[in-house]
């Protein structure tokens, strides 16, 4: 079906968006019905639903959400619907933990017959975390048209799942959704097609700004006793970071050392949580007197710490971004990154795990002058939502793997 054949306007008509082009979007639009399926899995994918869900709710398209169930914690999912306004998953294939091959393959088969049943005209599926191969798989397999958002991220660094992940999907997906223009350069590099690729943005950003103000007047600094303190809010979960007890001890002497210029609020994902107690770390965390030990955090809460943070730490991938879109310095705890528009433009530095390296980092934010945001990039606006509904009503083609 094409699905643009009855469309009657719309504001983008092509990739080639220039940067800011969203900002001014009036022109009403009437889609052809389209059915679209969503798939999440884990934290970080759903700021990046909710928008694209809510641009289509505006304009008449049917969605679908399926949530594969990989994360399962009320504090890693559950809340996060609640704060970001989502309705309930319409099908959850609860596939909880499990190896990557168990987790992968397990996502598979109960995606499956729920895609086969459903028979959207697209599969949207966002990020890097194993729910969004194991997907896009499914589909392409069935010759079901995919559409991969945050495509074309690339941190060179095979080691992380989280590579793997993306280079797969983006060698499979029918319509690739790029947040930067380096983005595309890495997939052409790659040999994907000009013609499948759409830079539309950062989605994330859409979310980030819809809901900054909301997030600004809850109290969780004042809860936290922060309110007028200079803080630092650090993040920590990638396998290589805390699964290892050489870094993960590594980046505790930095934190003794910065812990004593000003508290450091820490929510501990679940994953890091089991690694400080399995390596024998718990004593050696719990005596850094300034550092703040607490559950993960909702959006909203984590939102409103993270743009009032005096310094992130962080190995996140997401929070890099925010980081820049706020303008708070961010030092990120790895030895690449597969966002380097953050360090281009933004307020980044790669800092990596050396003890040192850190403590002198931190020392530069803190005593100043700090890193600034040269300019926001391009197309992190707000519109990237509306940017991602459009192409897809104008992608013609058929399924590439048809
Ligand atoms: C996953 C993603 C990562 C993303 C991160 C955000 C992959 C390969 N990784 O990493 O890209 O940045 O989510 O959080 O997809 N656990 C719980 N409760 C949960 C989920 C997990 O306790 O709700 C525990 C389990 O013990 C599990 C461990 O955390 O074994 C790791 O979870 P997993 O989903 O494998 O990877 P993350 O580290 O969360």
């Amino acid at each position: 079906m094409p699905c643009g054949a009855a469309r009657a306007s719309l504001a983008y008509h092509n990739s080639s968006v220039s940067p800011g082009a969203g900002s001014s979007r009036s022109v009403a639009r009437i889609f052809f019905p389209l059915r679209l399926l969503h798939v999440v899995g884990a934290r970080p994918n759903f700021p990046k639903l909710a928008p694209v869900l809510r641009a289509g709710r505006r304009v008449g398209v049917e969605q679908v959400v399926v949530h594969t169930g990989q994360h399962y914690d009320a504090l890693l999912s559950g809340s996060f619907f609640d704060d970001l306004g989502i309705a309930p998953p319409d099908h959850n294939l609860e596939v909880g933990s499990g190896s990557h091959a168990v987790q992968t393959a397990r996502i598979m088969e109960r995606f499956e017959p729920v895609v086969l049943r459903d028979k959207p005209d697209w599969v949207l599926v966002v990020g890097d975390v194993n729910s969004t191969i194991a997907c896009a798989l499914v589909c392409v397999k069935l010759g079901i048209k995919v559409a991969h958002v945050e495509a074309g991220l690339r941190s060179r660094d095979r080691t992380m799942p989280e590579e793997i992940n993306r280079l797969l999907t983006d060698q499979i997906a029918d319509l690739l959704f790029t947040p930067s223009p380096d983005a595309d350069e890495n997939l052409m590099a790659e040999g994907i097609p000009r013609e499948r690729i759409r830079f539309v943005g950062n989605v994330m950003i859409d979310s980030l700004q819809k809901n900054l103000a909301a997030a600004r007047k809850l109290p969780t600094q004042e809860q936290l006793g922060l309110t007028g303190v200079d803080y630092a809010l650090l993040t920590l979960h990638r396998p290589s970071n805390v699964d290892m007890r050489e870094s993960f001890e590594r980046i505790l002497g930095a934190l003794e050392a910065i812990a004593t210029k000003l508290p450091i609020v820490f929510p501990v994902h679940p994953r890091t949580r089991k690694t400080i107690a399995e390596l024998g770390l718990s004593e050696r965390v719990d005596a850094i007197k300034q550092l703040r030990t607490i559950d993960p955090l909702g959006y909203l809460d984590f939102l409103n710490l993270s743009s009032n943070a005096r310094l992130v730490l962080t190995d996140s991938g997401g929070i890099q971004e925010e980081t820049t879109a706020l303008g708070i310095p961010c030092l990120t705890l790895r030895e690449n990154t597969e966002r380097p528009i953050t360090v281009e433009m933004g307020t980044n530095v790669i800092v990596g795990t050396d003890t040192a390296k850190i403590i002198a980092a931190a020392n530069t934010a803190l005593n100043g002058p700090a890193k600034k945001a040269a300019r926001q990039p391009p197309l992190w606006d707000g519109q990237t939502s509306e940017r991602i509904l459009d192409a897809l009503e104008e992608f013609d083609g058929a399924p590439s793997s048809r």
